[in-house]
């Protein structure tokens, strides 16, 4: 059958769908420690003007693009951009970012999303009771080391599994549902870890400051470093992580959105949801809870040594002075948390790579998850045995960093210059149920692209120097299997486009 007639299921499940693609382990691991990294109260002012003045326009231009492409049965980015500006070759090579980047990105993902899971179990076993705070690091440390045992592989296995299964049973069917259980969950898990972190009390249960202390710590202003290019880079970055744009999979998803359906208020809700619980729930449970207990100097410090890990290697043992029910229960709670949020991230990563394999080659979507699970399993391989050598960390930096910025930088020119800034916010406002200021459009045209520029800018002498020291063998390892990869998706870019000239210019399903 052709996927064509595929499409999300109701408005709420798309919606959900959308902030679930969005809300990840971006918002309640990354944020608050990239927060702390960046000088606590300096971060939040770069951080809510990258918001508005690149995030809102991004979701608008991506959420369009998306719907525009689906309308001709494109679900990539690579046909995607090709029908934004049919005359041009090269647009489909600059799409295959949008492929690249999810893939590249679900490798590493998958591996810390299945630390998630290992975590829920072992507090389920009541595993971390009695373990002291060494004890909880050492067990991290030795957790992703894989010393000691192959725990970690079989959790990764697990949650490749899941992936995988739940891609294969579809949009209406596998993700939307996967985000209506999820999100709620992740509310609710996050509403009651908020409200635990907000009044914690210095001198109950082993704590020794307020939660608040570190919600301030957090959250007072601080103007000395708003002119460090560090800070509004970082910034930046964490906009494009946490909102899932220049990525691909915002497109993929908007590309099922009916053609007539709003796009301009449903992109501000799932948005808007991000920032809720990024800002909001992200901000008032690692940090108050972490500082309440080590201090703000510790916190600070542990946040310098290796930041994701940070929820891993201090709330278990935390949580455990609670008493062994409302520790098991937090326990769960958390690391339930982030893995609903990783989950229905995940999913959004596979999709564009699914698309693409049913579009152009016509697969069904049992074998296209399949394989997208394959390819991961064999790309996140050496993130996995090699994490030591920080193979996980250089997907990061390329794939999660680097490739969001230059693909929204192309995107917008095509979208406001190419494809024409008339014509585009036509296709931004087609069945608005809202109206959005005209303020919008005029950022999109010059704003946007200018500031993507100045960041991408800013960047090249940080990317010049990781390119002039790799560091180890397994880096430049990485950096070639990468290379490969995208190589790789552009050579299957070419044979897709060969077989729509032999097909009179049509995807292979629509014919
Ligand atoms: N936005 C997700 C997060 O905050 C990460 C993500 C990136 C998801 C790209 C999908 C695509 O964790």
């Amino acid at each position: 059958m052709s996927n064509n007639q595929e499409s999300w299921g109701s408005r709420l499940g798309l919606i959900l769908a959308m902030a679930g693609n969005a809300v990840g382990l971006g918002n309640f691991l990354r944020f608050p420690v990239q927060a702390i990294q960046n000088g606590g109260g300096a971060f939040i002012i770069p951080y809510l003007v990258c918001f508005l003045l690149m995030g809102i326009p991004l979701l608008w231009v991506e959420w369009a693009t998306g719907r525009f492409g689906g309308k001709k049965g494109n679900h990539s980015t690579p046909f995607i951009l090709h029908e934004l500006d049919p005359g041009r070759a090269i647009w489909k090579y600059i799409g295959v970012f949008g492929i690249f980047t999810n893939i590249a990105v679900a490798a590493y993902y998958c591996y810390l999303e299945s630390w998630t899971l290992n975590y829920v179990w072992m507090f389920i076993q009541g595993s971390f009771n009695g373990m002291g705070q060494e004890g909880v690091a050492d067990y991290f440390g030795s957790y992703i080391s894989l010393s000691g045992s192959s725990t970690a592989i079989y959790f990764w296995l697990l949650c490749l599994f899941l992936n995988t299964y739940i891609l294969s049973r579809g949009l209406s069917g596998g993700v939307e549902k996967a985000a209506k259980v999820g999100m709620p969950m992740l509310l609710l898990f996050g509403l009651f870890l908020a409200y635990k972190g907000i009044t914690l009390k210095g001198g109950e249960f082993g704590a020794i400051l307020d939660g608040t202390v570190g919600l301030n710590y957090l959250w007072t202003p601080n103007f000395d470093t708003i002119w460090n290019t560090k800070v509004w880079l970082a910034a930046a970055g964490q906009i494009f992580f946490t909102l899932s744009v220049g990525m691909g999979s915002i497109q993929c998803y908007a590309a099922y959105v009916r053609s007539k359906q709003d796009i301009a208020l449903n992109a501000m809700s799932a948005g808007w949801m991000n920032e809720f619980v990024e800002v909001v729930l992200g901000s008032s449970i690692l940090i108050p809870i972490a500082i309440g207990y080590l201090g703000v100097d510790r916190v600070v410090e542990l946040t310098q040594s290796g930041g994701l890990g940070l929820g891993f290697k201090t709330l278990p043992y935390l949580f455990t002075q609670w008493g062994p029910l409302m520790g098991a229960v937090a326990g769960i709670c958390w690391f339930g948390l982030l893995f609903f949020a990783g989950i229905t991230s995940s999913l959004a990563m596979g999709t564009p790579v699914m698309a693409f394999l049913r579009d152009e080659f016509g697969w069904k979507r049992g074998p296209s998850a399949w394989t997208f699970g394959l390819i991961i399993l064999i790309l996140g391989a050496p993130t996995v045995f090699f994490f030591n050598e920080g193979v996980f960390d250089e997907y990061d930096y390329w794939a999660g960093t680097v490739s969001l910025v230059v693909f929204a930088f192309f995107e917008v020119i095509l979208f406001a210059w190419v494809f024409g800034m008339d014509r585009g916010w036509k296709e931004i406002n087609e069945g608005a149920d809202m109206r959005i200021p005209v303020f919008f459009r005029w950022v999109i045209q010059y704003v946007t692209p200018v500031i993507l520029l100045a960041v991408l800018l800013a960047s090249i002498p940080d990317i010049l120097s990781k390119i002039q020291n790799p560091g180890n063998v397994y880096i430049v390892g990485a950096r070639l299997l990468l290379l490969t990869l995208y190589a790789g998706i552009g050579y299957a870019v070419y044979v897709a486009y060969r077989r729509r000239v032999t097909n009179g210019g049509k995807a292979i399903h629509n014919k």
